[in-house]
């Protein structure tokens, strides 16, 4: 029998062995030794989620959620409280973080192919958190209660209230009456921390369903022998930090130079339910999918082609039937996602015009493309499409 440690360390680890978890998940875990940046976005966006988190339990402090109220609340945050400008700043700028983070992590899983088995549920994961994700930047919007706020809530309450049967039911549930008004900002204010606490454990679920079968890596080949991967301390824990510092200036550098440079002016005047704004424009993250409601002229059918836009993304992990991983050996589909890629950004600059003439057309082809691909292209590409030859191991060709 080995003699009891009788250190603190020791005394713990006999009753709860978090110290050797976290040596093992943390410390000594086997990571692929090829990891480009693209892999710290996992970690930009848990960073960023959680200043989201600390700023939003300081701002909750000095924030009251009733129409008379909130939008006071807010201008006493950011010209009375200490410091409170500088917490709304991280608490904004930090959204804007969080999407762009989440935006190039789901494209780099999009093209390295690692939504396929084993690692479906990890992809499915990742969805529900993107989702939540949403919902809770949509809730968050309407707190300040600014001409936005009040005129983004009604499109989108418009919109619940276009679904069949449910939808006016669902729509009055979640207001807790008719109209947008206290009853209604008091329970988005729930919804918003609800869901933003939920997010933490649906983090520990993706990380844990991440450890249980490995990182991909952008040959989509799995590690062979101890060859190929590297303890991820302290190889990749110096390259999260590097990543992470170089991602901390730029989300500084939104904050201290152009708090407001992605915010819209719109929403520093009070919400005035008699003063309709001249366009409605969401953020830059939720632009794409406001292209989407916006491209056909029924309300139901935005809604159909919005909701399904998200939908068929679950069904991603089954819809792509190639047996190669990564796309840098599908020649085809490289370019097929590349143009992916690009239509979603046109929606999202057609998102935040007029849906008229050529910003409607543009919506148009692109939606088309967006659903071309994942239900015609990842399907029955893989039929002709004539892939490379991938490598025998990670390192590299042939080695
Ligand atoms: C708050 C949101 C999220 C957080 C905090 C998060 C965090 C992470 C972290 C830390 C990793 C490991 C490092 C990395 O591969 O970058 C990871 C991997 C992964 N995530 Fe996420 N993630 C989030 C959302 C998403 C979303 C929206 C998706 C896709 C729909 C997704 C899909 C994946 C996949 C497929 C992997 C494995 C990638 C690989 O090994 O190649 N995640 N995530």
């Amino acid at each position: 029998m080995s003699k009891p440690d009788n250190t603190p360390a020791g005394w713990l680890e006999a009753r709860l062995p978090i110290i050797s978890a976290f040596r093992r998940e943390y410390v000594d875990f086997a990571m692929p030794r090829n990891l480009t940046y693209l892999w710290n976005f996992g970690a930009f966006a848990t960073i960023a989620l959680a200043l989201l988190i600390v700023s939003g339990i300081f701002l909750a402090l000095n924030y009251t959620p009733s129409v008379a109220e909130a939008f006071n609340s807010i201008e006493t945050i950011d010209r009375h409280v200490s410091s409170g400008w500088l917490v709304r700043a991280i608490h904004m700028g930090g959204v804007s973080m969080l999407f762009a983070a989440l935006y190039v992590h789901m494209a780099r899983s999009l093209y390295y192919g690692s939504y396929k088995a084993p690692r479906e549920l990890l992809w499915l994961t990742g969805l529900g958190l993107f989702i939540l994700v949403m919902i809770a930047a949509f809730a968050g919007y309407i707190l300040p209660w600014g001409q936005m706020s009040y005129w983004g809530a009604t499109v989108v309450i418009n919109a619940m209230n276009a679904v069949p049967l449910i939808g006016p039911a669902l729509a009055s549930w979640l207001l807790g009456g008719e109209g947008l008004g206290s009853v209604a900002l008091h329970r988005i204010y729930v919804l918003h921390f609800v869901t933003a606490f939920s997010i933490i454990g649906v983090i520990v679920l993706h990380v844990a369903a991440l450890h249980v079968v490995g990182s991909n890596n952008p040959t989509g080949v799995e590690p062979k022998t101890s060859a190929d991967v590297v303890p991820f301390h302290p190889y990749y824990t110096t390259k999260d930090g590097l990543g992470l510092c170089l991602f901390l200036m730029v989300y500084a550098a939104l904050i201290f130079f152009a708090p407001d440079l992605l915010t819209l002016a719109n929403n520093y005047a009070m919400a005035n339910p008699l003063v309709t704004p001249g366009d409605i424009t969401p953020e830059w993250y939720f632009a794409p999918f406001y292209a989407i409601l916006r491209a056909v002229p029924s309300k139901l059918g935005g809604l159909i082609l919005t909701a399904g836009s998200l939908v068929v993304l679950f069904a991603v992990p089954w819809l792509d039937r190639s047996p190669v991983r990564s796309a840098r050996y599908r020649p085809v589909l490289r370019w097929a996602l590349l143009a992916l890629f690009a239509a979603f950004i046109a929606l999202g600059v057609a998102g935040m015009h007029k849906p008229t003439g050529l910003w409607l057309a543009l919506s148009r082809i692109s939606v088309a493309y967006y659903y071309a691909y994942f239900l015609i292209l990842l399907p029955f590409l893989p039929r002709v499409e004539i892939t490379r030859p991938e490598p025998a191991t990670l390192r590299g060709e042939g080695a």
